[in-house]
């Protein structure tokens, strides 16, 4: 499962790409609207840090005017893939988009049913959003497992990328039921990175090397 950071942090972004943990960015309209930056400086640095794909949503709302802006956004760099959200024009979008060469991330997928049809449309990415369906009392990862199903049984190229992940335990989920894909914020990213245990252990290990007075 590749692991994407769900930020526009540029700072999150650096720290992330250094640590060599990252193989993508999904960005969303309240993600860059907090940087207080214009949005295509915050993009080119992104896709300046990170080799791999950078997810930048449209905000139009007509299929004509989100292509239109699909295609200002992909002319930024090669790695951006426009988000389109999963109504009608939103679909319209994907497909005409894809048409034309242009990756698309299909976001605010909310049902297995959903992400078909945004499949069958010809997106390269569909974006569950976990965390938000379990707010609402629903089992997020299940409709990621029907989903990793579905697409298996008509064979569709389509990758699945698990968002608004919340915690680690999505994450294990994910790749248990085979999602290609996991985009983390980067509270999550640093959550994964330690254990208390490991630190205990290591600690040890060190003070017991330390004690016996060898180098290596
Ligand atoms: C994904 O691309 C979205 O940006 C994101 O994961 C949404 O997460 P949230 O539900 O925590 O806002």
């Amino acid at each position: 499962m590749k692991l994407f950071l769900d930020s526009a942090d540029v700072n999150e972004v650096r720290q992330a790409a250094e640590w060599g943990l990252i193989e993508g960015v999904t960005t969303n309209p309240s993600l860059l609207a907090k940087t207080g930056q214009p949005y295509q400086t915050v993009l080119r640095e992104i896709c300046s840090l990170v080799d791999g794909p950078v997810s930048c949503e449209v905000v139009a709302t007509s299929a004509e005017a989100m292509l239109e802006e699909g295609e200002k956004l992909a002319q930024l760099h090669p790695n951006i893939v426009v988000k389109c959200p999963v109504v009608v024009e939103g679909l319209k979008a994907t497909r005409a988009l894809s048409r034309r060469g242009i990756k698309v991330n299909v976001t605010l997928v909310f049902t297995p049913l959903q992400a078909l049809l945004a499949a069958k449309c010809g997106a390269a990415y569909v974006s569950p959003f976990v965390g938000r369906l379990d707010d609402i009392g629903q089992d997020g990862l299940a409709m990621v497992a029907q989903t990793v199903r579905i697409f298996a049984n008509y064979k569709f190229p389509t990758e699945i990328l698990v968002a608004s992940v919340r915690s680690p335990s999505h994450l294990v989920r994910a790749a248990e039921v085979g999602a290609h894909i996991a985009t983390v914020p980067f509270n999550v990213l640093r959550q994964i990175l330690h254990h208390p245990l490991t630190d205990i252990g290591l600690e040890r290990f060190l003070s017991d090397w330390r004690a016996s007075r060898q180098k290596i």
